[in-house]
């Protein structure tokens, strides 16, 4: 029904009662007794632009018709204002327009106060006459879960700026609060480096346009901060480093066929110490760069062909005796950069495969779970060992497919794995990944949205919000406004938009 709300609240009472909207002179006051904020000063231009926006594409100019309106909404926010959202913030809010059209919204924090203006830039709609309406409401709406990110991957493909910004607007529709930056990989280094200017010199597609600089990375959790979304980088090592390598002598190991080197590279060579001394130089410095308490470690998809090839390698481990096992020698290399990241104060994620494989990691770790062969039970394993865990593995959206896949996504229940509540307590959220291979600035939007907003419902609402039929037309809807806000988010199925793309 029109004014629904995407991802749907903890509780949304409304009735068919609808007050028309003053768009034109609508306004954000605070409540005497609220605390002030200039990251709300910011919300408040930006959603006032989006209703002002609305009212702009429709015919009808308002007029003081002879019945109650929507004037202004209220905000109260009841706690000082905090600079950089993070897993622990609070995000729940209650929003009213009451019977005598008087809009209202109040959270105990900066972070609910955004939750709620989008909730409340939702519940507006236009009317058939074209004058925009708010029903009578009454929405209590919380989180499910903490962490509800999207991975975005700037290594396979070079991301513009722009559409980076402009999927983190997307983020902000839906509601996601972690903008999950893989930032590098094999394929390019586009992050500039202070300290090892090289990496990106040697290593990004094109060393002057497809790089970020400080500013731009500056830029990016500047805008991701004034919507409340938490910006986490992952360096992903000792595997998906052959461009960090480049600008990097020594860094990889050297492959060999029989005694001589062939010129290829594998994993950062864990047996030397210049590795680690150059992980905790540059991770120092994403300390600094990059605001968030967490740092994503990645340790995927480790290949040992190289090392095995390697004689350096090979005669370390006789000395270490761990001769033939390869695991333990990626264990002995991730544990060195746990403990790095730890002496700099970072918090840190990491991929499965690194408690898979018996790497000792701080109590606080949390581990990501992507393979994609019963993530249920790798879930009751990492929770069982007492480990956070965040949900990955569904929500590979590089895998396409035509029709309804975001269906798919939306009935996965992350809870559904055996263990206590302690355990189900211990899953912290979700992310939405889109890996690089196919997606560039050209489609990475279509192809992220709407079928992310399946992902952030499923995160966001409660387990009991799952049902398929009820959340197409939401969907729909929503996916609209996106449209209309200039999101270019891809249809659902065969339909139409009132205000169709660029119309
Ligand atoms: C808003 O009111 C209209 C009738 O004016 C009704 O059709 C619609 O379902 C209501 N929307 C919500 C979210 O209650
Ligand atoms: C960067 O690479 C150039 C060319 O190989 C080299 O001369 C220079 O010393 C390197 N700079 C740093 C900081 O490693
Ligand atoms: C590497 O570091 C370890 C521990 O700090 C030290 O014992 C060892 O001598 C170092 N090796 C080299 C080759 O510098
Ligand atoms: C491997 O060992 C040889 C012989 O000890 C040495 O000359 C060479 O520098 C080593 N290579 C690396 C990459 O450490
Ligand atoms: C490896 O094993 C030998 C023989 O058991 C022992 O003398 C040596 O101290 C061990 N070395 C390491 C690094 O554990
Ligand atoms: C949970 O464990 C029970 C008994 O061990 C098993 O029958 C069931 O399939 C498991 N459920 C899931 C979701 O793994």
């Amino acid at each position: 029904s029109p004014g629904s709300v995407w991802p749907h609240p903890f509780s949304h009472v409304s009735t068919a009662q609808t007050f028309p909207v003053a768009v034109e002179t609508f306004v954000f006051t605070y409540a005497p007794k609220s605390f002030k904020c200039d990251l709300l000063a910011e919300a408040f231009k930006r959603y006032e632009m989006i209703i002002i926006n609305k009212h702009i594409q429709t015919l009808v100019t308002f007029r003081q018709l002879n019945t109650l309106t929507v004037t202004s909404l209220q905000v109260n926010l009841m706690a000082a204002c905090e600079e950089y959202p993070s897993l622990d913030m609070d995000e729940s809010y209650t929003l009213d327009v009451n019977s005598m059209a008087q809009a209202s919204l109040s959270a105990k924090s900066v972070w609910g106060v955004l939750r709620g203006l989008e909730s409340f830039s939702q519940i507006l709609w236009e009317s058939d006459s074209g004058q925009i309406v708010a029903n009578k409401t009454n929405i209590i709406d919380k989180p499910r879960y903490a962490h509800r990110g999207i991975l975005l991957d700037t290594s396979r493909h070079y991301q513009p700026l722009d559409v980076l910004l402009e999927n983190i607007d997307g983020m902000a529709y839906n509601k996601i609060n972690v903008f999950h930056w893989h930032i590098v990989d094999d394929q390019s280094f586009p992050y500039v480096s202070t300290v090892y200017p090289n990496l990106s010199q040697m290593g990004a597609f094109n060393p002057l346009t497809h790089i970020y600089t400080p500013e731009d990375v500056a830029a990016v959790i500047e805008y991701a901060r004034l919507r409340g979304i938490r910006v986490v980088p992952e360096f992903d090592t000792p595997g998906h480093t052959t461009s960090m390598g480049k600008g990097q002598p020594g860094l990889l190991t050297e492959c060999y066929t029989g005694c001589s080197p062939n010129g290829n590279y594998g994993p950062i060579n864990p047996t030397v110490n210049t590795s680690y001394t150059f992980i905790k130089n540059l991770f120092t410095e994403v300390k600094s760069s990059f605001k968030d308490a967490y740092i994503h470690l990645g340790g995927d998809e480790v290949s040992f062909a190289c090392w095995q090839s390697n004689p350096n390698i090979t005669k370390w481990m006789k000395d270490n005796n761990i001769t033939g096992d390869y695991s333990k020698l990626e264990s002995v290399y991730i544990q060195q950069v746990l403990d790095i990241s730890a002496a700099i104060g970072y918090s840190y994620i990491v991929w499965q495969e690194v408690v898979d494989n018996g790497v000792k990691v701080k109590a606080d770790t949390v581990v990501e779970v992507w393979i994609n062969n019963h993530p249920d039970n790798e879930l009751a394993k990492v929770t069982g060992m007492g480990y956070r865990a965040l949900l990955a593995a569904p929500w590979y959206l590089d895998y396409i497919s035509t029709g309804e896949d975001w269906k798919r996504y939306y009935t996965y229940e992350p809870s559904n794995f055996n263990g206590t509540a302690e355990q189900k307590a211990l899953l912290i959220g979700g992310e939405a990944c889109l890996w690089g291979e196919y997606v560039d600035g050209s489609n990475v939007t279509p192809r992220l949205w709407p079928r992310a907003s399946a992902v952030a419902e499923r995160l966001w609402s409660q387990e009991t919000v799952n049902d398929v039929d009820a959340a197409t037309p939401r969907l729909h809807q929503h996916r609209c406004r996106m449209v209309q806000r200039g999101i270019p988010a891809e249809p659902l199925h065969p339909g139409y938009c009132k205000h169709e793309w660029r119309n």
